[in-house]
């Protein structure tokens, strides 16, 4: 995010296509994959046999993503009829410090992260602490796809069709104990493959930590993405496992989880710790508290230019209301 720089996407929603297409799309898709490839591919096919939306890079997938996608659920959440970002926006114009703090650089850099194999440590207050693998993480929960909007802290905002489970679903399977009161999550520190890591210059300590109160974490809108736009997440985007939480700042949303802590205290978090005048551990979207450097009132939806800049208003919450309990009484200027 930026400390210093000042800081972009679209498809219509109507452009999704409808679940019965789709699936009957799925099936042409297996069925004549060969011949497929022998001929000229349709628009929709370049998503492999994940043809949703168009115009996204086919992937090779886990057999565990695989097997679960065939059973998700689609638009299980929609984003109101707002256009969707286009697929090559919200893969080249990233935030992943790890992979350096240039938008472009995460998509040039992040091909050579190693995802395969993958595992979580939970630990801290949980009934069923240990190492699960990837596959034994995702097996208890069934996919569904959720188009939410994301809102940076940097005032420009996209809309995402994230693919994944809810996080309280992930958190029941460890039985968090009543000592827990906090989720703290952290990102994979790997030197070799993540340049931003050897950078002299980041302000970063390694690993990228964020957190949420437990209540926050438990909110069925709090979302654990493995995929978007109908494939396996691109490694720019977080993968293999990243949070999702559509009414908090982007940098509440981290990427390439490899631990989940059940904890009793407030984690301090990465952005808290760098500038906590300027990112709270809160950070909830809301127009009426300005960043101290700019204003929060708009943001940019991405694809944003000089002539088309897409201003639009920043809504509290990000337009998700229904999270305004878990914040009844607090004073959101002062915890923000
Ligand atoms: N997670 C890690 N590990 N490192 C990061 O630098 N950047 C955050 C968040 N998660 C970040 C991260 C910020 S500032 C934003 S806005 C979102 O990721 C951007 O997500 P996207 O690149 O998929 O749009």
């Amino acid at each position: 995010m930026f400390i210093r720089v000042l800081s972009s996407s679209r498809a219509l929603e109507s452009e999704v296509t409808p679940e019965s297409i789709y699936l009957s799309r799925r099936k042409l898709m297996q069925g004549s994959l060969a011949l497929a490839a022998m001929m000229a591919m349709p628009a929709w096919a370049g998503a492999g046999t994940q043809g949703v939306y168009r115009d996204v890079d086919p992937a090779r997938a886990p057999d565990w993503f695989e097997e679960k996608l065939a059973a998700a659920r689609w638009q299980a959440v929609t984003a109101g009829g707002e256009s969707i970002t286009p697929f090559k926006d919200a893969t080249h114009y990233n935030n992943f410090y790890e992979f350096g703090a240039g938008k472009g650089e995460p998509a040039a850099n992040a091909g050579r992260l190693q995802i395969e194999p993958w595992s979580v440590m939970i630990d801290g207050e949980v009934g069923k602490p240990g190492r699960y693998s990837i596959e034994d993480l995702v097996k208890p929960h069934a996919f569904e796809e959720r188009i939410y909007r994301l809102r940076c802290v940097e005032a420009w905002s996209m809309v995402i069709p994230w693919l994944g489970f809810p996080l309280a679903s992930l958190l029941r399977q460890v039985e968090p104990t009543s000592a827990a009161h906090y989720v703290r999550f952290e990102t994979l520190v790997d030197r070799e493959h993540m340049p931003g890591q050897r950078s002299g210059f980041s302000l970063i300590d390694w690993p990228y930590v964020e957190g949420l109160r437990l209540d926050e974490a438990m909110h069925p809108l709090a979302f654990m993405a493995v995929g978007m736009y109908g494939r396996v997440l691109p490694n720019q985007n977080g993968a293999p496992l990243r949070l999702v939480v559509p009414w908090k700042y982007g940098f509440k949303s981290i990427k390439s989880i490899v631990r989940i802590s059940l904890v009793a205290e407030a984690p301090r978090t990465t952005w808290e710790r760098i500038a906590p005048n300027e990112y709270g551990f809160f950070a909830n979207v809301n127009p009426q508290v300005d960043h101290p450097r700019w204003s929060q009132a708009t943001e940019r939806r991405l694809p944003s230019g000089l002539f088309s800049p897409n201003v639009i208003d920043t809504r509290m919450f990000n337009g998700y209301e229904e999270v305004a309990d878990l914040y009844a009484g607090m004073d959101l200027a002062r915890y923000y």
